[in-house]
């Protein structure tokens, strides 16, 4: 038995789907079982990462955890939480991020750093483990799909930031295959997409999928800055994500062949994604 957490979300749900495909028994985590829709086959129990207490029932009989964690909102309970998990599970594949340090050195408050928390918690806890370490989801780009919906155009920052961006689907197939698999104890899997681009080409490759003409509006940080303020978010993480896209611009994301390595299969292309996803932002 194989427990999915994550398992409403967008590589979980994959994960889900292509371990019944493989034909492994499956139990997805979810919080609320009235509202989450998942594959037929899947057994579903309730629980919250956040509260350790609330998993003894979804853990019974789990022999593996492909784990999806809500990275930073339930980090207070983690030390709790994946001793519980380790204690019933012989192995744990957790879905963790590219740039995540190995030595203690990352702000405790960063996604990084709630990154290295949890792999340092299950490293230390003794069961076998494997990290998957995903450079940018493809489906970062959602947060387009309003204004390309609306106007066609999107207004952002550092256009020229390039990216490897991957689909869920492949980092899904990699986790797949560890856990289906052997000789991938220990591992720390950097998964990316087969190719890098700008910002205003993955636009340009939506606008493809779509049928539809989009267009790059560039903004100054200054104002990009201004807007991700207004809009409620917190002023460290707002700076955060402009300057990782200024440093994007300078040092372009690499290339990895480990999903292919992994699943036999190349990694999927941008314009595919955008094709799959296309009525999001039709
Ligand atoms: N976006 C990127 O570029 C990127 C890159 C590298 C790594 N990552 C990592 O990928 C992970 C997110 O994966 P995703 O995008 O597939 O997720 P997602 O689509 O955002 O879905 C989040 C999932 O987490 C579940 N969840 C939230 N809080 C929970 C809790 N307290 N207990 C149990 N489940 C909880 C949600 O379930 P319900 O709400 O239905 O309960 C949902 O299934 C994060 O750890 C992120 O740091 C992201």
């Amino acid at each position: 038995m194989i427990l999915v957490t994550g398992a409403t979300g967008k590589v979980g749900g994959q994960a889900v789907t292509q371990l019944l495909g493989a034909g492994t028994a499956v139990r997805a985590l979810v919080r609320d079982p009235a509202s989450a829709r998942l594959p037929e086959g899947a057994e579903v129990a309730r629980g919250d990462l956040a509260d350790p207490g609330s998993l003894d029932a979804a853990l019974d009989g789990v022999d593996s955890v492909f784990l999806v964690w809500p990275t930073l909102a339930a980090d207070h309970a983690a030390p709790a939480t994946i001793e519980r998990i380790t204690k019933q599970a012989r192995r744990v594949v957790y879905l963790s991020a590219r740039g995540t340090s190995d030595v203690p050195d990352q702000d405790p408050n960063s996604i990084l750093g709630s990154h290295a928390l949890v792999e340092g918690l299950i490293e230390r806890s003794g069961a076998e483990w494997t990290f998957l370490r995903p450079g940018g989801f493809a489906a970062n780009t959602l947060m387009w799909a309003a204004q390309i919906r609306q106007t066609g155009v999107v207004r952002w920052v550092h256009g020229a930031a390039t990216r490897s961006l991957i689909h869920e689907r492949d980092i899904a197939a990699a986790g797949v295959s560890v856990l289906t698999g052997t000789g991938h104890a220990g591992a720390k899997y950097v998964l990316t997409g087969p190719e890098t681009l700008t910002q205003v080409e993955q636009v340009t490759a939506i606008g493809e999928a779509i049928g539809r003409p989009t267009r790059w509006e560039e903004l100054t940080p200054e104002i990009a800055l201004r807007e991700l303020l207004d809009q409620g978010w917190p002023s460290a993480m707002a700076k955060g994500v402009i300057d990782a896209h200024a440093q994007m611009v300078t040092s372009p994301e690499t290339t990895t062949s480990v999903v292919e390595e992994l699943t036999g299969a190349p990694a999927t292309p941008f314009h595919r994604w955008a094709a799959d996803h296309a009525d999001d932002f039709r």
